[in-house]
């Protein structure tokens, strides 16, 4: 595995708040601020939606690669972690979408219902094995707090934790920081207070013990886009959306 450490940026928060919208939204900040840097998106959230806001086509999901794998290890012995690990690698480059600057992994929907936390094991293995082939990772998180308290982000470097103006939001939001503070090697964490409809009372808004890297307002060119399923790339340079979040990225010190 090569030297260079990514940096590993991982969206948690209430749910609808425009996580993936902003999650998105960095992806092509990045590409565009970074261009030739190698830039990985991964949507962790089963319930899918980071593929549609990017524009791209799934072929095969991360639970698709760990059911191959586990299924070639059925015919003999059990094999060892770093074993499965090493042929998934192969699989996981071989399922990624390259394009547009960037490279595209799901986590994917496992078939049979209940309980989800192989693939979510796997993830952070994969999300580790990874971290050296990127500059960057931008992983799209669940609602909630329950992928923070599985490990699922335990290596995620900057964890932006995404709110509307809601109490309810910036609740998730503390609960989340508060959970993370244990099981998560964050090395920066920051709010970012997405759909704001009423900036006068952003005074009034906090998130115990995180800065607020942006406010970024409701913001219809973003709504109609995602009413016309165009897709992050549709936007125009210097849209609502995509300013706030440079903002919150040169805040976190991502951008300089
Ligand atoms: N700043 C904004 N202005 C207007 N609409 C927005 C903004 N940010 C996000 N939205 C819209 O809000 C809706 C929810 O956003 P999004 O899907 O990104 O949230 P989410 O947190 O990922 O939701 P979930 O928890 O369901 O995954 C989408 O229709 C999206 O286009
Ligand atoms: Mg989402």
């Amino acid at each position: 595995m090569n030297e260079r450490k990514a940096k590993i940026l991982a969206l948690a928060g209430k749910g609808g708040v425009g996580k993936t919208s902003l999650a998105s939204a960095m992806v092509r900040v990045l590409t565009e601020e970074f261009p030739g840097s190698r830039v990985l998106a991964i949507d962790a959230d089963p319930a899918v939606g980071l593929s549609t806001a990017l524009g791209v086509t799934v072929t095969s999901t991360l639970d698709d690669i760990r059911r191959a794998v586990v299924a070639s290890a059925e015919d003999g012995r059990p094999r060892e972690a770093i074993e499965m690990l090493n042929e998934s690698r192969f699989r996981i480059f071989d399922a990624m979408v390259e394009t547009k600057g960037f490279s595209f992994l799901a986590i994917g929907r496992p078939e049979n219902e209940g309980c989800f936390c192989s693939v979510n094991a796997y993830l952070k293995e994969v999300v580790s094995m990874l971290a050296g082939d990127f500059d960057f990772v931008v992983i799209d998180g669940e609602a909630g707090v329950e992928q923070i308290q599985r490990r699922v982000m335990e290596k995620v470097s900057h964890l932006i934790l995404i709110s509307d103006q809601s109490r309810k939001g910036t609740h998730v939001a503390e609960t989340i920081k508060d959970v993370a503070d244990e099981l998560v090697m964050y090395e920066r964490i920051g709010a970012i207070i997405n759909r704001v409809t009423n900036p006068e009372l952003n005074g009034f808004i906090s998130v115990k013990g995180v800065d607020i890297l942006a406010f970024i307002p409701a913001d219809d060119q973003q709504a109609a886009n995602d009413i016309r399923g165009g897709s992050i790339f549709d936007l125009p340079a210097g849209s609502t959306v995509l300013d706030g979040v440079r903002e919150a990225l040169r805040k976190i010190e991502i951008l300089s």
